[in-house]
């Protein structure tokens, strides 16, 4: 009986092994599962969870020959003009690309699938240099692998939202592969520790950033000075939009300053703080407005901004602790709570007005806010005098109860008096 289920068992998990690729599918894969640990760099590792494999697609589809070349692999591989020896990677980009810029072919697969790989891909950086020959720029495997290529939401995809930075910076932070370009290699190291690296890699955020939301997929290429402010504001549209219309944005441009990033910085964006608009400490404005003086515009505006929110601010904390008090002497405050948390979601958008660099319309956004601040602060003050007089009221109340009490205790004995 134990033998049996030793058979069974063995039986079962050499099934598991050959359910792994189908080796009669044809003859490339039956040869290659064979001849697969003696080539130098093995292929069929990850290759029965490729995606074109499980879409019934096969070697030959790729790399051409012939499938039906059982007898040998010179009858498969080499008696065949369309098998591609040696691959280069402009080969392999324009392999890909014949399916993937087809249309009619892909449509078989999946209605709305996107076939502009390729024609992005000759717009970045990556394709315009191979095409002048140089060889150390992405190609469309450099990116999705090979022989182990996955839908791109699948976790294991290399091009999942979590494991593009990792993809990129293969290249990007190593200086011998950049060296010729020029181009610094900090990127990562920089993403990394930025409030968009730490949501995404750490906190598993996708809906934050990596490097293919800010340089695009297959166009990668650095978005121009003029125009980062519409990256960004794919995501922070308010802060898009406030920045586009104001006075700012066209002395950016004129200085050719880039411009989200002149303040906020691109691959090393920090969470901001309230100090950012404090002329007196850490103000991001110095940066480029070191020498003015106390009277010019952009001294004044910070600091109008930056009082501005501390009045929002120290109003918010001045209410939320007479409320607090209020309720631990048992007073029903939750009417008040309201105008709180509105003078809350005013001290929010004020952060986000400040980008109109416009004085008034930051007044504008605050002002609900100071008078949502008033009316905690009043209602506050009402209930805690309510609080005062009731105690005083207890304590008469108390008054003419020991009062009433002594009578009553006097009227008792003079009762229980013998006559
Ligand atoms: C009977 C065995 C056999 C068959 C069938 C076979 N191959 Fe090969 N293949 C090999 C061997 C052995 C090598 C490594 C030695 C060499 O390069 O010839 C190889 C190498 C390759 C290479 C690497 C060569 C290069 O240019 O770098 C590719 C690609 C390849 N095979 C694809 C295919 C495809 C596609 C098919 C089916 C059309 C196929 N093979 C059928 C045995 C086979
Ligand atoms: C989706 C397209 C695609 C499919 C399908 C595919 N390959 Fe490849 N293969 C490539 C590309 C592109 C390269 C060259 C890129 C590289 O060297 O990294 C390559 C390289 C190779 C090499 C050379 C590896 C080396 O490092 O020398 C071999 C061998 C190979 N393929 C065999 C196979 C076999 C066998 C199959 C089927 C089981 C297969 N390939 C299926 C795209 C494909
Ligand atoms: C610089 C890296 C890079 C290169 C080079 C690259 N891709 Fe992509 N590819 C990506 C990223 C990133 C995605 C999108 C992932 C996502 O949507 O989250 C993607 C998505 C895809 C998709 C899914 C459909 C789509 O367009 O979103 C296909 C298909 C694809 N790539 C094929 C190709 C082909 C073919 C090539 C070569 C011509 C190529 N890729 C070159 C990074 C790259
Ligand atoms: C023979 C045609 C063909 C070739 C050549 C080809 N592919 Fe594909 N590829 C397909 C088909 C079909 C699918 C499945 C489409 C689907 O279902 O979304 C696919 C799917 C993909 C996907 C997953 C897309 C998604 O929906 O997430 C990626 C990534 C991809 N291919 C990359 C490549 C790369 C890289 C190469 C070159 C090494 C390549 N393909 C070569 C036909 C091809
Ligand atoms: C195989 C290595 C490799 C990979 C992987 C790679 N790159 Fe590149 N990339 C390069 C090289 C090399 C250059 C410089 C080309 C040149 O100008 O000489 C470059 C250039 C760029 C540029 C252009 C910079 C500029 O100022 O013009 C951008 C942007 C870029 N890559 C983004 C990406 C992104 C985003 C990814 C990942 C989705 C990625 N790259 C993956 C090698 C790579
Ligand atoms: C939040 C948006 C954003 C993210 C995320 C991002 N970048 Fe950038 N990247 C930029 C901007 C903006 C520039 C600068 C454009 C300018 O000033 O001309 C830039 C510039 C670059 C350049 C050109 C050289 C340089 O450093 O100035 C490369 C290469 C690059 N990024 C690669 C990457 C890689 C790799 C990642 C992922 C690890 C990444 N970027 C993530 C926005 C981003
Ligand atoms: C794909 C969407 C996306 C893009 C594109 C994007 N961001 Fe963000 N950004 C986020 C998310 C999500 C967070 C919040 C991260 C967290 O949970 O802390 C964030 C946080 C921030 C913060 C910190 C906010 C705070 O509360 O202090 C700043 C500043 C910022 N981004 C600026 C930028 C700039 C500048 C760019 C362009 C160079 C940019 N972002 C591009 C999604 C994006
Ligand atoms: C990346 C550089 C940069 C940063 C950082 C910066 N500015 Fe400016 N700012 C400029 C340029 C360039 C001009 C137009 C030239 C000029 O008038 O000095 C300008 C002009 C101004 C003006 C109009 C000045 C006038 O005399 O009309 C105001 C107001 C201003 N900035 C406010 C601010 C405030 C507030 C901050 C911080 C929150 C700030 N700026 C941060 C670059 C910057
Ligand atoms: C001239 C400098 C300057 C420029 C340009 C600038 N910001 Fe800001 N940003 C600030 C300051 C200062 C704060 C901090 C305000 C506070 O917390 O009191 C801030 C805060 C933020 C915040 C956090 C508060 C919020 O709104 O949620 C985000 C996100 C942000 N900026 C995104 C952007 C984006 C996107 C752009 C480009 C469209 C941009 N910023 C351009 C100075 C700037």
């Amino acid at each position: 009986m134990r033998l049996l289920t030793f058979f069974l068992l063995i039986g079962f998990i050499s099934q598991i092994a050959v359910a792994e690729v189908d080796i009669n599918r044809d003859a490339c894969i039956q040869c290659h599962v064979e001849i697969d640990d003696d080539l130098d760099n093995p292929v069929m590792t990850n290759y029965e969870n490729d995606i074109h494999y499980e879409k019934g697609l096969s070697c030959s589809d790729c790399h051409g020959g012939n499938p039906e070349g059982w007898d040998d692999e010179d009858a498969a591989m080499y008696d065949n003009d369309s098998f591609i020896e040696d691959m280069s990677k402009m080969d392999e980009v324009n392999m890909c690309g014949k399916c993937h810029a087809d249309p009619t072919y892909m449509r078989q697969y999946a209605a709305s699938v996107k076939t502009d790989q390729l024609a992005q891909y000759w717009t970045s950086q990556h394709g315009i240099k191979l095409q002048e020959g140089i060889d150390n720029v992405a190609s469309c495997t450099s990116c999705h692998n090979v022989h182990g290529i996955f839908p791109v939401n699948d976790p294991r995809s290399t091009v999942y939202d979590l494991n593009i930075p990792e993809t990129c910076s293969k290249c990007h932070s190593d200086a011998d592969i950049m060296k010729d370009s020029g181009y610094p290699t900090d990127q990562f190291d920089d993403f990394k520790i930025s409030v968009h690296g730490i949501a995404l890699l750490e906190n598993q955020d996708i809906g934050s950033p990596a490097c293919n939301d800010c340089h695009g997929n297959h166009g990668a290429s650095p978005p121009d000075v003029g125009h980062i402010s519409d990256i960004c504001g794919t995501c922070h549209v308010n802060n898009k939009e406030l920045f586009q219309s104001s006075h700012l944005k066209d002395a950016f441009i004129k200085e050719g300053i880039a411009q989200c990033e002149g303040c906020h910085n691109n691959h090393a964006v920090e969470k901001t703080t309230d100090e950012y608009l404090n002329w007196e400490n850490n103000s991001v404005c110095i940066v480029c407005h070191e020498n003015d003086d106390k009277g010019s515009k952009a001294v004044i505006m910070a600091d109008s901004f930056y009082e501005i929110i501390m009045n929002l601010k120290s109003g918010i904390h001045m209410a939320d602790s007479l409320l607090n008090d209020a309720e631990q002497k048992g007073m029903e405050v939750s009417d008040y709570d309201y105008n709180l948390e509105e003078a809350h979601r005013t001290l929010i958008q004020t952060r986000t007005a400040i980008h109109s660099f416009n004085l008034e319309s930051v007044i504008e956004v605050a002002t609900p806010g100071m008078k949502a601040i008033e009316a905690s602060l009043t209602g506050a003050n009402k209930v805690l005098n309510d609080w005062i007089f009731r105690r005083k009221g207890l304590f008469v109340f108390s008054l003419i109860i020991s009062f009433v009490a002594l009578i009553l205790y006097i009227k008792i004995r003079d009762m229980e008096k013998p006559d």
